[in-house]
């Protein structure tokens, strides 16, 4: 099993002083950056682009960004992003018509690649990419805003896709996006994942430690 990372999404940190934030957020430990790129088009809210995310890597962040791509296309942006200091990016199917040239794309550029699933998204789409996937990401909300509940059959989609990385033998992270906070990231872990985005959950409180802590320590419960 592999180690769980906490990812918070920087779309609920303050964006008037978020080199500070990003620091601040990692010193507390969390082991990623999760980075929302919404367009106006494939969600229906605007943020934040490459720009950004080379400013974070100038400010001296060296921890990985993951960036999640809610944009539409995807593969104009990606290589804007690998040179940006992405780490991982990943995107949704519907933003790609060519989801396999996508992947392949994004590997090309240097970066891990993965897959998001909407809640109404099948999960056919991962047929035959399977070989190509570093993460596989499950919204438990519709993307665009932070803060939205968690949608319950998530966990069962999670159940699904784990038994699918396992029955693979593939090296692939399971990653929940949305809703995720200490008193539902037990069950979290419990369905299968492996990787926490968390914007809200985090950075509306003031002591991001201590919610970080809470979160590691419901996790280490989860059998
Ligand atoms: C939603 C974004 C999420 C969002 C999560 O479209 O992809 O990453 O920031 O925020 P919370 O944890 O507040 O649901
Ligand atoms: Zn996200």
């Amino acid at each position: 099993m592999k180690p769980n990372w906490i990812a918070p999404s920087i779309l609920s940190a303050n964006f008037a002083k978020l080199g500070e934030e990003v620091d601040k957020v990692l010193e507390a430990g969390a082991d990623v950056v999760h980075f929302d790129v919404m367009d106006n088009h494939f969600v229906p809210n605007l943020t934040i682009g490459p720009l950004v995310c080379e400013a974070l890597r100038k400010h001296g962040v060296t921890a990985p960004i993951d960036v999640h791509l809610m944009v539409e296309p995807v593969d104009r942006i990606v290589p804007d992003f690998a040179k940006a200091g992405a780490s991982i990016i990943t995107f949704h199917p519907e933003g790609s018509v060519h989801i396999d040239r996508t992947l392949q794309l994004i590997h090309d550029c240097g970066c891990k690649a993965g897959l998001v699933f909407n809640p109404g998204t099948p999960l056919h789409h991962l047929d035959y990419v399977m070989d190509k996937l570093d993460m596989i990401l499950l919204m438990s909300v519709n993307p665009g805003f932070g803060g939205q509940s968690f949608i319950p059959s998530a966990l069962d989609k999670l159940r699904q896709v784990r038994q699918r990385i396992d029955a693979s033998g593939f090296d692939i992270r399971l990653e929940i996006d949305g809703g995720v906070k200490v008193d539902n990231i037990r069950e979290i872990k419990a369905a299968g994942a492996d990787t926490f985005v968390a914007g809200s959950a985090i950075f509306n409180q003031p002591d991001y430690k201590k919610v970080i802590d809470e979160m590691r320590a419901e996790l280490a419960k989860a059998v």
